[in-house]
């Protein structure tokens, strides 16, 4: 067969492993590899490689996607113009990185046949347990506070540290846990401003320097206007600047000398941990080998401790976001962390 691999939605660490493990598969199962360009515009603009060994070898090490992306092209609208470019392809089907978004779009189109693979560093698709390129993520802002405590403990400040998670607080939640911040601020957990003032006066008294870990999207109590962004997900209105907007709020309300820090595409520009590294290489053979079945509609899914299939509608339901009460909640809570 000939096999189309496609990257689309935003980058996340571990797609040029997804690229290299379903290449080597599908070219030692015997098939053709084609890399769509610069995700759906590759279609539309018919602009692709032939992938071989050499191309893919090793590539598995680095974050970004050596086919390009795009978050900007859908397919509203524009099915039929989709479709006669899709043909020009001559494929037998598409290995497909992307979100909901991305599979919602292909699935659309008749005669596009496609096997998924999940993907946001977000951490926030369902039909999954984990997408690659979170624990990248969650790695970056770990390092992040590590780092940044030395500095806020040396000059008594508080420091906060913006993550990314526009509705999803797992980026902020794992990482904040896997350092232990002083405090985790996440959309799923509104955060009550008097409770969190009366927390940060206590710890001006008491500790010399201290990290908070917030979410972009982490949310106020009282602060609940609401909009839908660019891809249709509901975030709030003021938001964005959560990190600068709590940095200046600290200084005039506890009189504590603040900073802030966004990590912004750090979290995803970081290559691959060890761990996205394996999941890749796992969900990759496991595409390449649906294809191979013709199994087509099926997605690589992380369940229960391994990598399987799943149908790809699985991934189309309501965002997986943090349950309020999820069990690291309750861990941050058992070591004295805000949240
Ligand atoms: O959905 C992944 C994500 O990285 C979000 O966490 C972030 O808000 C958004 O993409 C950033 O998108 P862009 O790269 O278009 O600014």
């Amino acid at each position: 067969m000939r096999i189309g691999i496609l990257t689309g939605g935003g980058d996340a660490p571990g797609l040029n492993g997804i690229i290299e493990a379903a290449t080597r598969t599908l070219l030692n199962l015997g098939h053709e590899v084609i890399g769509v360009l610069d995700g759906f515009e590759g279609i539309y603009n018919n602009n692709f490689v032939d992938l071989n060994l050499d191309q893919v070898r090793g590539q598995h090490a680095f974050a970004g996607t050596l086919l390009g992306t795009s978050n900007r092209s859908g397919t509203d609208g524009r099915e039929e113009e989709f479709k006669i470019a899709y043909d020009k392809l001559n494929l037998d089907g598409m290995i497909v990185a992307g979100g909901d978004g991305t599979f919602r779009c292909l699935q659309a189109i008749e005669g596009v046949k496609i096997i998924g693979v999940p993907k946001t560093i977000d951490n926030d698709l369902p039909g999954t347990d984990a997408t690659f390129g979170y624990d990248t993520a969650c790695e970056v802002v770990s390092d992040a506070i590590d780092d940044l405590r030395t500095t806020a403990v040396a000059h008594k400040r508080i420091i906060i540290i913006e993550t990314m998670g526009r509705t999803a607080g797992w980026i902020a939640l794992g990482g904040g846990m896997a350092s232990m911040a002083d405090a985790i601020l996440i959309p799923e957990r509104p955060l009550n401003l008097s409770k969190f003032k009366k927390f940060l006066n206590q710890k001006h008294k008491t500790q010399r320097g201290i990290i908070v870990v917030a979410a972009e999207g982490a949310t106020l109590e009282d602060d609940v206007k609401r909009e839908l962004d660019k891809s249709g997900a509901s975030v709030m209105v003021s938001d964005y600047g959560i990190g600068e907007r709590l940095a200046k709020w600290t200084e005039e309300e506890i009189q504590w000398e603040a900073r802030h820090i966004v990590l912004g595409h750090l979290q995803r520009s970081h290559p691959p941990s060890t761990t996205d590294r394996f999941l890749t290489t796992a969900m990759g053979i496991v595409a390449a080998r649906l294809a191979h079945k013709g199994e087509w509609g099926k997605a690589a899914s992380f369940k229960n401790g391994q990598v399987t299939s799943v149908s790809i509608h699985s991934f189309m339901g309501p965002a997986r976001n943090v349950d309020p009460k999820h069990r690291w909640v309750k861990m941050a809570q058992a070591l004295g962390i805000f949240i």
